[in-house]
């Protein structure tokens, strides 16, 4: 592992804006694990003790924070997702912050959020990319480190040693196709790779020590501190694990059963599971987002939107996987970043919800837009349309046919809207692509030339 120094933080010796609003605000977690499901909880300590960093990071070891006790597993079965909380979450980790929407995420809080202390972990494996986050690198709360999600004692030790109050767990194996060439990764990373820092939150934000458990007067009482109440376990999930739909089928809601196709879905799925048992099981708090296909600035371009505009720059052929008659629902990466802002600030602890951009496309769709923006924006240069250039390819391994996202929940309950239609979306996206090209041809190496070559056998 490899780290940056950790900056001194301003904010670290005083309470933020946010932490100051705590003691207006009813707190998260009852006093009385029985009651979770029905009453709103009226614990308001003072603000002082609700902030963990008050403490000087430079300076000061990770002391150990008082720990509530862990839920018994009859307490816990009682637990359901609560009424709406006002989280302010003030130190964050975020892990897989050097990838796609990870990245996006931290430009997005770091430029809303300036009090906020923001450490990345992230693996860099081929999709992830220290420039991706070269424009807030030198952010003073920032910091990166380069690690391994499943590396337990250097979750442990960050968490502590940060005091960090919020996970937004973005880091996974996230293409499909790679699923299918080889799956193992996907489990490692996206369940055990999950687990391992469910573990380690469950540790620092839940656990005693023993001795702490026998020294304490309340030690016997499950009273969850308030502490834990301010902690926040988020998992950034996919719409995939729901399954595939026909055509008239309603859309995916946070009850529609799962049924994963893709190795890739399965362990989304699964990883899905693991944090909600640790919350059901051990009053983990957490909540989960299970959003559509993303597109914006800084995707890797295996995927097909970059893909796309890459392949019409090079003047390749355009692949469409069997008929490209499959249908996905699109949304601008920066409106699922407001999204899980919401469900962060506003959104019920223990709940689901699901994102979505109300834009169902076929691939066909994406495909004629794309190659119309490139016309128009870097014509080529024979003056062919770049349409000419579309190819239909061998079909996915148990393509999913058609996904719709049903939103109501996080519309009702958060006031959650996309803001950025797909034409407009697209728009920036091919300019950004078009203005970032040595970001592209950096990438455009290495691996990213052996996928390429493996995946569309050529
Ligand atoms: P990405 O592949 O672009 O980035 C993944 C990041 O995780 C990379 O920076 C990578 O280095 C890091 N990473 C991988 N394994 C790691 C490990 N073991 N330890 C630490 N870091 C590791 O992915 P993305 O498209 O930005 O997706 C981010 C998350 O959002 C994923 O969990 C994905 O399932 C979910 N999601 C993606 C979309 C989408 O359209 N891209 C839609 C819905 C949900
Ligand atoms: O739905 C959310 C999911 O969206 C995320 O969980 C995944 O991490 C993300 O990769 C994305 O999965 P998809 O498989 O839908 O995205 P992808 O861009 O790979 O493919 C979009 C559609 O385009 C899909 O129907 C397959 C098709 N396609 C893809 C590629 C790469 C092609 O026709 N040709 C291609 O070359």
């Amino acid at each position: 592992m490899t780290t940056q120094p950790s900056p001194l933080s301003p904010q670290s010796s005083v309470l933020t804006p946010q932490s100051s609003a705590l003691s207006t605000q009813p707190s998260v977690l009852n006093p009385q694990p029985s009651d979770l499901s029905t009453q709103p909880s009226a614990l308001s300590p003072p603000s002082s003790t609700l902030n963990p960093q008050t403490s000087d990071l430079s300076t000061q070891p990770s002391a150990p924070k008082p720990q509530p006790s862990v839920l018994s597993s009859s307490q816990s079965s009682v637990l359901k997702p609560q009424s709406s909380v006002l989280l302010t979450p003030h130190s964050l980790l975020i892990t897989g912050g050097a990838g796609f929407i990870g990245s996006n995420f931290v430009h997005y809080w770091i430029k809303k959020y300036q009090e906020d202390r923001v450490v990345i972990l992230d693996a860099l494996t081929y999709a992830g990319n220290p420039a991706n986050l070269e424009p807030v690198a030198n952010h003073p709360q920032y910091r990166f480190v380069h690690g391994d999600i499943r590396d337990y004692d250097l979750v442990v030790n960050l968490l502590q040693e940060e005091k960090i109050d919020t996970i937004v767990h973005f880091a996974a194996e996230s293409h499909v196709d790679r699923s299918i060439h080889g799956p193992d990764a996907f489990v490692d990373t996206n369940i055990i790779g999950t687990h391992t820092l469910l573990k380690a939150a469950k540790k620092v934000w839940l656990d005693r020590s023993s001795e702490e458990l026998e020294s304490s007067s309340i030690a016997q009482s499950s009273v969850l501190s308030p502490q834990s109440s301010l902690c926040r376990f988020h998992h950034v999930s996919t719409d995939e694990v729901y399954g595939s739909l026909g055509p008239d089928d309603p859309a995916f809601s946070e009850t529609t059963a799962y049924a994963p196709n893709s190795p890739y879905a399965a362990s989304k799925a699964g990883s899905d599971y693991l944090v909600r048992s640790y919350f059901k099981t051990y009053g983990l708090p957490m909540t989960i987002s299970n959003c559509s296909n993303n597109y914006g600035p800084y995707q890797f371009p295996e995927k097909l939107i970059p893909l796309l505009i890459l392949n019409c720059l090079a003047g390749e052929s355009l692949p469409i996987y069997g008929d490209g008659l499959n249908i996905r629902d699109w949304l601008h990466v920066d409106d699922h970043c407001r999204g899980i802002d919401l469900v962060l600030k506003k959104g019920t602890v223990g709940q689901t919800y699901n994102i979505g951009g109300n834009c169902e496309k076929t691939n066909m769709e994406v495909v004629e837009a794309i190659c119309r923006l490139m016309d128009e924006l870097s014509p080529n240069k024979d003056s062919a349309p770049y349409s000419s250039l579309i190819t239909h390819v061998k079909d996915r391994l148990g393509h999913d046919r058609r996904y719709a996202i049903d939103a109501n929940l996080i519309t009702s309950e958060l006031g959650y809207a996309p803001t950025e239609s797909f034409e407009t979306g697209l728009r920036k996206t091919v300019e950004w692509y078009l203005a970032n090209q040595d970001w592209c041809q950096n990438i455009m190496v290495g691996n990213y030339r052996e996928w390429i070559e493996k995946n569309y056998e050529k």
